[in-house]
């Protein structure tokens, strides 16, 4: 694997091997004192075009943990405010001697173009309305750890679908990891054709949810959305919102995911995210472990 570029790209033995490797960080490096040296002469660039908590830290914790020295680029603090472009940029950092840079940007595709100008490999943290693969990676390793497989394994996906790139990125993977996939949005957030995808679609979330192993909430995209392509806030949540009394027609053991950033009251609520069969938390440490993996691979 030289780049991460998308989980499209990815066989299932190849999200089994990242997935097999992060079960190992888990154990190695994050519970058991946070420490190893097989990054250790290597340089992480993380290149930051968008806002994120997550995914940065994670990153950058990472790096840290498996002994690289890691730097990061925001958009607003480099010469891209002074007319730079994504290839001089790469080629800066290149001459830098960066082995891995993680790049995150608003415009689908921007990390494949990056990889044209870079030896170093690339990694994709979210590209525009395209992929976000380490979060879907993130999500596998959480719902492997609950439920051992994903052959048959029912995921209900709910919320912007449109403008998620978590979404897409969860859908290619899942459907080669051998998982039933719903599809649920007003029909102003679902991408046209999504069936081709090989997912359920449905506009109901109650019948979404019914009898779920995961229902995966995504956030609303508002700084995607360039019209209101729904009414009211209160109406979506009321419509389209994981609540309790939603959970509870998924199977008892279910759980639920999100992504994050959470917007508590809109997509779910907040008993909801804070309750007991919500995983987002563990989602988070999950995103370590994944990104050590990710880099570990990519740099041996
Ligand atoms: N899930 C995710 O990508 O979160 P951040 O935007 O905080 O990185």
């Amino acid at each position: 694997m030289k780049h991460l570029l998308g989980i499209k790209q990815l066989s299932a033995e190849d999200i089994f091997a990242i997935l097999d490797r992060a079960e190992v960080m888990k154990k190695e490096v994050l519970q058991a004192g946070k420490k190893d040296s097989c990054l250790s002469g290597k340089c992480i660039i993380t290149l930051f075009y968008e806002n994120s908590t997550r995914t940065r830290l994670s990153f950058e914790l990472a790096s840290k943990y498996l002994g690289a020295t890691a730097a990061n680029i925001t958009a607003s603090g480099s010469s891209v405010v002074k007319g730079e472009t994504l290839a001089d940029t790469g080629k800066t950092i290149d001459e830098m001697g960066a082995d891995v840079v993680v790049i995150r940007h608003s415009a689908s595709g921007a990390p494949h173009m990056l990889s044209n100008y870079t030896r170093a490999s690339v990694v994709n943290a979210g590209d525009g309305m395209n992929e976000h693969p380490t979060q879907a990676l993130l999500d596998f390793m959480t719902m492997r750890e609950k439920f051992g497989s994903f052959d048959g394994l029912k995921v209900s996906i709910v919320g912007d679908v449109k403008h998620s790139r978590v979404a897409r990125s969860n859908i290619y993977g899942l459907k080669k990891l051998g998982a039933d996939v719903t599809v649920c949005a007003p029909h102003t957030l679902m991408p046209a054709e999504i069936e081709r995808l090989g997912v359920t679609v449905t506009q109901d979330a109650d019948s979404a949810v019914n009898n779920a192993d995961v229902i995966m909430c995504l956030r609303i995209q508002l700084e995607r959305q360039k019209s209101g392509l729904f009414p009211s806030v209160r109406e979506y949540h009321k419509l389209f919102g994981i609540n309790n009394r939603r959970v509870a027609l998924a199977k008892p053991n279910a759980i639920v995911m999100h992504p994050g950033p959470v917007n508590r009251g809109v997509e779910l609520s907040a008993d909801v995210a804070d309750g007991p069969q919500s995983v987002i938390g563990g989602q988070v440490t999950n995103g370590v472990c994944v990104r050590m993996a990710v880099l570990d691979m990519l740099t041996h």
